[in-house]
């Protein structure tokens, strides 16, 4: 999983114990670093606002009683081993650094002289969150347009990654998302359902919630009934992924084609950006667009990769066309044979149940070799994304 900019990664802090001088103290010196509650809570609240927010840091007051703050460290050491603690205190005492530096304190700071000290810390703990405890592989699939296949893409590309690794796949095509048919799965809970608990939301919840299908892929889905007045928030969506990242080794996300802001986000973050085009003239048509936009919010070209579908002797743009136009190299190309994926699709079934040994089968089950290798120098080597039909003809257009 991917970091998406500063904004992203300000550390979540929860305050226990300072007073309203404090608390302003500690807002101005974090101000780039962290996003702060409008208060503190008191000793007594704290844990539980800490197991419920799962911050990254804890700014604990040390003024008046230090024993609350030692048993508060404690319990959070126990409940809570990945949240940072800091002590923040009026006065350096030697007995008192070392006590709360054994209870589990990683920095005991006397503002303002230790300012710098605070500001590293809390940066350090905003960092170490995503880079030390997320080794989920984010893989976000995007169709150029609608209806080029998508859908069955990544939930065989999740089939196929399932026989070895735990892997979700999250439909992120809201109102249309067709996954849980695909996969013929009825799970109790859909992605809409999470929505409103995302900021709290942990591995463990996440797989309460997903159906889990033959193969062993576990999928969060779309409702039956989509309700159009759900809130659709990117920051939502971060922590759904974040949390899958977390628990799981592949996290696919299947975005549809339409970029609202939740898919915006799935795209940012995936460490992997599928873009699935058929061989015509409209879809690549598209799929050029989709680059730019895919720049636009900061995916990088070698991020990409390019995988043409229902490809057949009488495509109407040819492979090298295709990589010409787009300036990208396709990753992979699967066939159209429209009886057997049909007759998968329509039974809910995968392709390889109706037969092993079509292409399509074939070339499904080399997709994870093909997504996840370099696509290499030759990519380069093809013509840069402005020189192709498409883009002459875009530019004419204005
Ligand atoms: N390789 C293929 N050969 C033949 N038919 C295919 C192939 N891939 C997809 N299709 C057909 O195309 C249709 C759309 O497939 P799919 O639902 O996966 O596309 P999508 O891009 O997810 O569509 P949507 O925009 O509706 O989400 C299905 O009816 C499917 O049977
Ligand atoms: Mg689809």
């Amino acid at each position: 999983m991917r970091q998406v900019g500063k904004g992203r990664n300000a550390a979540s802090v929860v305050l226990v114990g300072l007073d309203t001088e404090s608390v302003g103290t500690v807002r101005e010196i974090l101000q780039a670093e962290a996003v702060l509650p409008p208060s503190s809570v008191s000793f007594g609240d704290a844990l539980g606002v800490i197991k419920r927010t799962r911050p990254d840091v804890v700014i604990v007051g040390m003024f008046q009683t230090m024993d609350a703050a030692l048993a508060l460290a404690q319990a959070v050491s126990r409940d809570e081993p990945g949240v940072v603690m800091i002590a923040l205190a009026d006065k350096g005492n030697a007995d008192a650094i070392l006590s709360s530096m054994r209870v589990g304190y990683k920095e005991y700071v006397v503002l303002p002289n230790d300012a710098p000290q605070l500001r590293q810390a809390v940066h350090d703990a905003a960092y170490k969150q995503v880079d030390e405890d997320v080794n989920g592989l984010v893989v976000s699939m995007v169709g150029a347009k609608g209806g080029v296949g998508t859908t069955l893409l990544a939930t065989h590309l999740a089939a196929e990654l399932a026989a070895i690794h735990r892997v979700l796949c999250i439909d992120l095509d809201f109102g249309n998302g067709d996954v849980a048919s695909v996969l013929d799965l009825t799970p109790r809970d859909s992605l809409v359902d999470l929505l409103p608990r995302a900021d709290r939301i942990d591995e463990r919840m996440l797989t309460g919630s997903v159906g889990v299908h033959r193969s062993k892929v576990h999928a969060l889905t779309q409702p039956n009934e989509y309700d159009h007045n759900a809130e659709l928030r990117g920051d939502d969506i971060y922590s759904i992924i974040l949390a899958a990242a977390r628990g799981y080794q592949y996290v696919l996300v299947d975005c549809g084609s339409y970029i609202n802001e939740p898919v915006g986000t799935a795209l940012q973050v995936a460490d992997l950006v599928a873009l699935v085009t058929t061989p015509d003239v409209i879809a690549v048509r598209d799929a050029y667009r989709r680059i730019k936009s895919l720049g636009q919010l900061g995916v990088e070209t070698e991020n990409i990769r390019l995988i043409v579908n229902r490809n057949s002797k009488t495509s109407f743009v040819s492979i090298p066309d295709i990589e010409e136009n787009l300036g990208m190299k396709v990753s992979a190309i699967i066939s159209d044979d429209p009886r057997t994926v049909g007759q998968a699709m329509n039974e809910g079934k995968l392709v390889r149940e109706i037969n092993r040994r079509c292409d399509v089968a074939r070339e499904l089950s080399n997709l994870v070799a093909a997504l996840t290798a370099d696509p290499g120098e030759a990519a380069a080597a093809t013509a840069a994304p402005d020189s192709g039909f498409f883009s002459r003809l875009f530019k004419s257009k204005g």
